[in-house]
């Protein structure tokens, strides 16, 4: 490998004319930079730029501004076919009157590989996707999920260095798209591919990904591991996006080292040794975000500091938790407490109108910039 990147976006924007005459940067500023034998994830809602930027690395659209590497050499113009990347598309675009065999087999014979080599390659490309024994099928005889398969060992055939994966698992259902899931990180981890994988589906980036660039109106918005993503989100956006989150508006009051007094006018109460990023000030005015699940319910005010009453206004049970929602001065808050404890009795849950204690830990407590 020349370089420690598999595929580098540099500063890329891609503006479009539309049709109806405006100009719009679809990918705005985008700068990436994937690594060898990653799996890295493009995540965001539908329209924020995901397979523009996947178009452009496989060549398929050019950069109106900054540039594409791959392997650290530039792209300029060079055809899709001349990149050392493959593309699974979201309808995966399956011959209808081919067989499997003649599927997988098609991009070689156009390369005019041998009839030996050939036969080789595919029955490699379909072990690996778990397809032997179903060469000689249609695709219609196949299910949603075997198709998927059999769209998923064309690309490996060609033994690319990079696989694109435009959300490739958005025509299964909901269960056999989890197991794909679980398939497809596992067979990137067996063969040590590059994966550039679109998904609109936080759940399944989580899963899958080593790390993920959680975009926004053709912006990266964040770029990290599931783990930073999730537990240090930079951004309101990003807290909001990934996962459920509470925000506070709030107000620094006073700062000793990395630790922050907020003053919270919707609790009229201070919270006090909360963690802060880099750039904060005095006198500031933030967000303090905290996740549903890392706010701690008490009956009584155990510690007397970042503790606050309230009073229950739900509660919805869902098996595995109970999500409660509270009020507490006027701030609509929600709160989820797992059920560890197996019982039947109504009067062990909270009810309606019940006054509790909530307790936000300092370290569970991010404070952002203000939008
Ligand atoms: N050829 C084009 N001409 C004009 N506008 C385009 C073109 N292709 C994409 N766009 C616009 O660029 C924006 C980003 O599109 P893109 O297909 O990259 O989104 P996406 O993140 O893949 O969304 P989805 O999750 O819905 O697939 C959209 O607003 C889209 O309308
Ligand atoms: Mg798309």
């Amino acid at each position: 490998m020349t370089s420690e990147f598999a595929v580098e976006m540099r500063d890329v924007v891609k503006r479009f004319i539309t049709p109806e005459g405006s100009e719009m940067a679809a990918v705005d500023h985008v700068t990436m930079q994937i690594k060898n034998g990653e799996f890295f994830s493009m995540l965001g809602s539908s329209g924020c730029g995901k397979t523009t930027s996947l178009r452009m690395i496989a060549g398929f659209e050019w950069p109106t501004e900054g540039e594409v590497f791959i392997e650290g050499k530039p792209m300029g113009h060079t055809p899709p076919f001349q990149r050392k990347v493959n593309t699974v598309f979201q309808s995966y675009a399956l011959f209808q009157h081919m067989s499997v065999f003649q599927n997988v087999a098609f991009g070689l014979e156009m390369e005019g590989a041998a009839k030996d080599e050939i036969e080789k390659r595919v029955k490699r490309a379909l072990e690996m996707v778990q397809l032997t024994g179903m060469e000689r099928r249609r695709p219609k005889q196949l299910s949603g999920g075997q198709q998927q398969r059999v769209a998923l060992a064309r690309a490996l055939v060609k033994t690319p260095d990079v696989l694109l994966l435009d959300e490739p698992l958005g025509a299964l259902d909901l269960k056999l798209r989890k197991e794909m899931q679980l398939e497809l990180k596992a067979l990137q981890q067996q063969l040590g591919i590059t994966f550039i994988y679109v998904t609109h589906d936080q759940e399944e980036a989580l899963t899958m990904s080593d790390r993920i660039a959680v975009m926004s109106k053709g912006k990266v918005q964040q770029m990290g591991t599931p783990v930073e993503i999730y537990e240090r989100p930079s951004n309101k956006f990003v807290a909001d996006f990934i996962g459920e989150s509470n925000f506070i508006e709030g107000k620094i009051k006073s700062l000793s080292g990395n630790e922050a007094c907020v003053f919270v006018p919707s609790l009229n109460a201070e919270l006090i040794g909360m963690p802060i990023s880099d750039g904060l000030v005095k006198g500031e005015e933030v967000t303090v975000c905290i996740r549903p699940e890392k706010i701690h319910i008490a009956e009584k005010n155990a510690v007397n500091q970042n503790m606050f009453r309230a009073t229950v206004t739900n509660t919805v049970y869902i098996g595995v938790d109970t999500k409660v929602f509270v009020d507490a001065h006027g701030a609509k808050l929600k709160v989820w407490e797992q059920n560890r404890i197996s019982r039947l009795d109504p009067k062990s849950f909270y009810t309606v109108g019940q006054e509790i204690w909530l307790m936000l830990m300092p370290e569970n407590t991010l404070v952002l910039k203000k939008d």
